[in-house]
């Protein structure tokens, strides 16, 4: 029976396809009755019984496992892309994943347009690229480039796994649907925003893309910035993905390029260590920057990302900072000031929480830190999905809301570019204990810069 989508992952025995792509496409065969069928497409000479146990064992369940195919082909070569050809050729809808390392993508978008199996114009086919998307503004450009020719942009499907998560998507639902907020989100009420993405592991077997990455491009350029812009973006007309991209694009031109003396660069002691590294390597495995919006909204506003590799523990984390309430005396005594903090907390124990002040009980009055909080995965009795298994889901229906859109992309370049440029020709970077929350630099950059000093929920009291 022919299926009704055909999903074309190229590199699709590779670690990102088991590891997330089959995996989340298993548990979506599993729940929607939709005939997928999955097609490796690759430069080895596989056997259809081999990658039907490859999609088997990363747990793309029976169904996937028992009708998935392989095609060996040549990126390079557009004539031996005929296979594929004719085995897509009476599915209705067809998505071509690029699961490959960048430096093919080129290869393959040509080869799909001289093949015939990119039909620009057809919301039936469908192209989905993962990160990188370019390695700076130049290259993101010629990237664009190269997709406009071959698809228009309602068929092209930009990865920013982050904007799949369900955490990241309810920034939009606490801003824009309830009015306790956003009168208070802009630059009279609210003092800093700090934002962290912290991981505690290393590297591990990446250090292939990593070392030629790090922490700018991994994570600053899409994802630290995608939620920057949630964050900081104008009410969109509607929740409809054009406007929301239309918002957050308007966020991202008034954004200024990243100061090189604004911002930190860290490596993790034993990054070099780490096989596959180089062992002279500058590459930075941890950044911490200011950002400043130019806008009606947020001018004047500190605002700090900081992100890196072997930290002290795994979060995901946006801290609003408000300005202290005036403080009154009491019995001639000023009060403590207890500033609100709304804390978006994307990973783990995703939830948001105000930490507001509060009567200590009892008959005295004196004000103590205290907490509200949304536990997010109360909302559900399921266990949230996966990002991938939303980033899928969106592509087999022709979605755009967790997609980045071109010019976001290229935005976002241009306010990191001048920052690597700047990079490129310094010694190597501050080297940090594995397990602690990198240079200290960066609590200097904060607190000189007006932030404060950098917190996560649970370090505080009264926020978790
Ligand atoms: C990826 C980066 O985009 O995101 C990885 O390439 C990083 O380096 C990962 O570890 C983090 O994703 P998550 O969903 O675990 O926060």
């Amino acid at each position: 029976m022919q299926p009704a989508v055909d999903l074309v992952v190229f590199g699709a025995s590779g670690d990102l396809a088991r590891r997330k792509i089959l995996p989340s496409l298993g548990r979506l065969a599993a729940r929607d009755s939709q005939a997928i069928r999955v097609i490796g497409a690759g430069r080895s000479a596989k056997a259809t019984e081999e990658f039907r146990l490859l999609v088997g064992e990363a747990g793309g369940g029976e169904r996937l496992a028992a009708t998935a195919d392989w095609v060996h082909l040549d990126y390079a070569a557009p004539s031996s892309f005929a296979p594929l050809q004719e085995l897509v050729a009476a599915t209705p809808c067809v998505i071509f994943y690029l699961a490959t390392p960048p430096e093919t993508f080129s290869d393959i978008l040509l080869a799909l347009s001289a093949s015939g199996l990119a039909r620009s114009r057809d919301p039936m086919r469908r192209i989905v690229v993962e990160k990188p998307l370019g390695h700076d503004l130049a290259s993101a450009r010629a990237l664009n480039a190269q997709l406009a020719e071959a698809f228009d942009e309602e068929q092209i499907f930009r990865i920013d796994h982050y904007l799949a998560k369900d955490t990241v998507q309810n920034v939009l639902a606490l801003r824009f649907s309830n009015s306790l907020f956003e009168p208070v989100w802009n630059r009279t009420l609210v003092e800093t925003i700090l934002i962290t993405v912290a991981e505690e592991e290393g590297i591990g077997q990446r250090a292939g893309y990593y070392d030629h990455t790090g922490a700018v491009r991994d994570i600053i350029q899409n994802h630290a910035l995608q939620l920057l812009a949630l964050i900081t973006m104008e009410p969109p007309t509607t929740f409809d993905a054009e406007y929301v991209r239309r918002a957050k694009r308007a966020a991202l031109r008034a954004m200024l390029p990243i100061d090189p003396t604004m911002a930190v660069r860290g490596q993790y002691e034993g990054y070099l260590d780490e096989e596959g590294v180089a062992p002279d390597s500058r590459r930075e495995t941890y950044v911490a920057a200011r950002l400043q919006i130019e806008n009606w909204r947020w001018d004047g506003v500190p605002i700090f990302v900081r992100t890196g590799k072997a930290l002290t523990r795994r979060v995901t984390e946006v801290m609003i900072k408000l300005r202290d309430a005036p403080m009154l005396r009491i019995g001639g005594r000023r009060q403590r000031g207890i500033p609100t903090l709304i804390v978006i907390r994307i990973q783990p124990d995703e939830g948001i929480s105000l930490r507001i002040g509060a009567k200590r009980p009892g008959t005295k009055f004196e004000l103590v830190p205290a907490g509200m909080r949304l536990d997010y995965a109360r909302l559900t009795r399921a266990a949230l999905p996966d990002a991938y298994e939303n980033v899928l889901s969106e592509v087999l229906a022709g979605g755009h809301s967790a997609f980045p859109g071109a010019e976001e992309i290229e935005l976002s370049w241009e306010i990191v570019d001048p920052l690597l440029r700047a990079w490129e020709s310094e010694g190597h970077p501050e080297v940090y204990p594995r397990g602690s929350w990198g240079p200290h630099a960066a609590d200097d950059l904060v607190a000189t810069g007006g932030g404060g000093r950098w917190i996560v929920s649970g370090d505080e009291p009264g926020t978790s």
